[in-house]
């Protein structure tokens, strides 16, 4: 996607996942499954988090995820993540899915978005506190 496509569509967040939206994730409707749609979220938010955390770290919560357009087998499913907040332990992360028409790759399509929860842990898997931004 050139840079004009991505202003025209008014994309937020960095690029942390992309992938294909393929026959064995798809519902009873024939469409992408929100499950899987969501795995793909929670992959993205925790690629954002390992940066910010800088070690460990593990979902503890995801946050208000809507499906806003049902997706296609054989779209690019991209997810754009962004940091809303740091907490001592846990960083919030906000992320959009965004799709594009299989052959055009044209006209994206805002899919999904949802807020995931994230605490850095130890070697014991207990809350350690964010490093200091960098
Ligand atoms: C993540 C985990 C280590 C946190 O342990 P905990 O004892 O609950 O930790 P705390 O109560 O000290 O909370 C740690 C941070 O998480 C935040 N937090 C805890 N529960 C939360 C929730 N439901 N929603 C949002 N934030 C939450 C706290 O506000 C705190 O943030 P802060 O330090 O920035 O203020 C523990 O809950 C855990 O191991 N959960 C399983 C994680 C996992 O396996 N995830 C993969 C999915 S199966």
């Amino acid at each position: 996607m050139s840079a004009t496509e991505s202003e025209k569509v008014n994309i937020q967040g960095e690029l942390a996942l992309q992938t294909l939206a393929m026959p064995k994730d798809t519902n009873a409707n024939g469409d992408i499954f929100g499950g899987w749609l969501v795995s793909q979220m929670d992959l993205a938010a925790g690629i954002i988090s390992k940066q910010v955390t800088k070690g460990r770290s593990a979902t503890v919560a995801i946050e208000n995820v809507t499906f806003l357009k049902p997706v296609s087998v054989g779209s690019t499913i991209s997810c754009y993540g962004r940091v809303t907040k740091r907490g001592r332990t846990s960083v919030h992360i906000a992320v959009d899915v965004w799709t594009w028409h299989m052959l055009t790759e044209t006209d994206g399509v805002k899919v999904a978005e949802g807020l995931f929860v994230f605490v850095a842990i130890d070697d014991n898997g207990k809350p350690r506190p964010l490093p200091a931004e960098s």
